[in-house]
């Protein structure tokens, strides 16, 4: 038996899996995200192990049998988070989380360095957290001076059930301290944001055993206490391996809170003069290379938050099939953007709004403008150099057929839907774990879904969304302008 926990940014998940991929049992922890001040995103991370300890708890009392059989653990995170702790390992702060912005400025700071995009393989984005600690030695220099490891959120979670710090290459090359290219610590970027190697985890691969479990946990969870901890991913790569893209070419969409479009490589060909995200993949010798949108089913729901209806409600009135393209025009820059423009102070807008515009006119354009941010990373992932001929589509806005009908032909690729199951964030870390503790290898474990649905681009439509996105690329310069 296996877990793979994903530690989310609103919540923990834990599923138990068997050895040949069977998912035996589910449980949900939820938590808060505070945000104390305009760009501020925290979290305390006592409540991550708080909503650890429940959903084990809760797997414990529905299926003890099945847990007692466990063999290895894997935890998928919620990327980019500062948790700093001092030489005790107590934590000096509350998290400071992916979707913090406070660091802006100490990111363009750390970005403008010689050599650090070239190394890190990406932008710094203000999100990423080496500029999180430039922030921290400004502001806090108290606190800077106790900083003994800086660990991701998972390698929190990691260390809590293990005494041990380590993390994995997926999720610290979202640190920019990371070589992505050599997957090794790097003295020159630590040394740009007054960091030592000495306050990283140790690094290892994703499926690769980081220590085993505490003596104390086993004991209170009724398990062998040679139970493995693998290094475990950030949330994308395990996803990625929950759905078994693994090689050239093999690339998803997710509709999710954010929309990201990712596809696996094969060799390390970052691209960082562009937003495109080049980042290890949780398994050795693979990349991937994707494009974050920051608000797609974020920008539906708020849309529907505000006409008091829900998005599912919203979207059913549109029906299943698309019609051409509508007049009115939607950017989704409700929380800055990330791809292509790397541009977390522009805002969202609405354009052309007729008189007689109605919800179902709204929720097109939303839908639309959606689907126009992530044609603008298909366009980024191509130019860097990516050539993707059919898309798996995940997260809970796949389950809109209009939605995807009107990604597929705006891409003008095929996207399959799969059958409905697991095959996320927490089937990824588990899978993870599968590889690590057992003697399946990763060809065997990291498997890719069953389609239940292919939708194809319309043919006939493709021309008419070409024009309507090439009409609302227009739009982002214009509205930057009037900033
Ligand atoms: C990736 C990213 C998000 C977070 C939160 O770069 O910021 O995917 O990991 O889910």
């Amino acid at each position: 038996m296996f877990l793979g926990l994903d530690l989310g940014t609103s919540g923990l998940r834990a599923l138990l899996v068997r050895q040949d991929g069977e998912i035996v049992a589910s449980a949900m922890a939820g938590y808060e995200v505070s945000h104390l001040k305009a760009g501020w995103s925290e979290q305390d991370p006592a409540n991550w192990v708080a909503a650890c300890r429940t959903a084990i708890a809760s797997l414990k009392k529905t299926n003890e049998a099945a847990l007692s059989a466990l063999r290895g653990i894997g935890i998928a995170g919620q990327m980019h988070g500062a948790t700093l702790l001092d030489s005790d390992g107590a934590v000096l702060r509350p998290s400071i989380l992916w979707n913090d912005t406070r660091s802006h400025s100490e990111s363009a700071t750390l970005d403008a360095v010689e050599g650090v995009r070239a190394l890190s393989g990406n932008i710094v984005f203000p999100g990423f957290t080496a500029p999180k600690l430039l922030w921290v030695a400004k502001n806090e220099p108290e606190i800077f001076a106790k900083v003994s490891k800086v660990l991701l959120p998972k390698d929190y979670l990691n260390f809590w059930l293990t005494g041990k710090y380590f993390s994995d290459m997926s999720d610290s090359a979202g640190t920019s301290w990371l070589d992505v290219g050599a997957r090794t610590w790097s003295e020159f970027l630590l040394d740009a944001s007054g960091m030592h190697k000495n306050q990283m985890p140790e690094l290892f691969e994703g499926c690769e055993a980081g220590a085993t479990l505490r003596a104390d946990l086993a004991a209170e969870w009724g398990v062998s206490e040679n139970t493995v901890v693998v290094a475990g991913a950030g949330d994308n790569a395990a996803a990625a391996c929950g759905m078994g893209i693994l090689n050239e070419g093999d690339a998803f969409v997710s509709l999710g809170t954010s929309g990201v479009l990712l596809t696996a490589k094969e060799s390390y060909t970052p691209q960082p003069e562009t937003a495109v995200h080049t980042f290890c993949h949780a398994i050795p010798g693979r990349w991937y290379q994707m494009g974050v949108t920051l608000a797609a089913t974020d920008s539906l729901n708020w849309l529907a938050e505000n006409l008091g209806e829900t998005a599912e409600a919203l979207t059913s009135a549109l029906g299943n099939t698309i019609s051409p393209p509508g007049e009115m025009q939607f950017m989704p820059y409700l929380s800055g953007e990330r791809t292509p423009h790397n541009d977390s102070r522009i805002r969202g807008a609405f354009l052309n709004i007729d008189i007689s515009a109605k919800h179902p006119d709204l929720t097109r354009a939303v839908l639309e403008g959606v689907g126009f941010a992530l044609r603008d990373n298909f366009e980024a992932l191509k130019s860097a150099g990516a050539d993707l001929k059919r898309l798996v589509a995940i997260g809970g806005g796949a389950n809109a057929r209009y939605w995807v009908e009107l990604l597929a032909t705006t891409l003008n690729i095929p996207i399959d839907i799969p059958e409905k199951g697991e095959f996320g964030a927490a089937l990824g870390a588990a899978r993870l774990a599968i590889v690590g503790a057992s003697d399946a290898t990763i060809a065997q474990v990291m498997t890719k879904p069953a389609i239940a649905e292919t939708i194809f681009p319309r043919t006939e439509l493709v021309a008419a969304y070409e024009t309507a996105y090439q009409s609302w690329r227009k739009i982002y310069p214009a509205i930057k302008a009037l900033k």
